[in-house]
């Protein structure tokens, strides 16, 4: 079933300039970046899209490292999109991601860990929402 995703190249994926090399990860897994805007995101954005981590420890620095230079909020899409974007990304931390994973191509560490995508389609819908109107995705 062709879907949507929410993505994110993260501060440290923008300071090392490998936006066109994720990019590239990302299309050659057939998926396709349907809307994409380079952002800085505020404590406020950021503290709003981690809600459900906000009484996690490593909260603080969470938000902190999401505010800490630009990053790039894209929608995916593709033949079931939410689990196959998990699958290109590869493990949140990084030192269990699979070879040719993104994760394991890029992540310094489990909390700079070059991307995020949504969890599931619920989530994409409201991440999705979050950054993007309706007109901004072009498919
Ligand atoms: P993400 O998919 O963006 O969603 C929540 C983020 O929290 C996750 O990726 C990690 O980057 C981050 N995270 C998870 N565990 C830790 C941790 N132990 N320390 C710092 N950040 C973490």
């Amino acid at each position: 079933m062709t879907e949507h995703t929410f993505s994110i190249l993260k501060p440290d994926a923008t300071r090392r300039n490998l936006t066109g090399a994720v990019n590239a990860v990302i299309e050659a897994a057939g998926l396709r970046i349907v809307a994409q805007k380079r952002i800085h995101m505020t404590s406020a954005q950021a503290g709003k899209f981690y809600e459900v981590h906000s009484e996690r420890p490593f909260f603080g620095e969470l938000v902190e490292f999401m505010t800490s230079g630009p990053v790039v909020v894209q929608v995916l899409e593709g033949e079931n999109a939410v689990a196959r974007y998990r699958e290109v990304m590869g493990a949140t931390n990084p030192a269990n991601a699979d070879e040719g994973t993104i994760r394991k191509l890029f992540a310094e560490s489990v909390g700079e860990n070059t991307v995020h995508g949504s969890d599931s389609q619920e989530n994409a819908a409201l991440e999705i929402a979050q950054f993007f109107s309706g007109l901004e995705i072009v498919g």
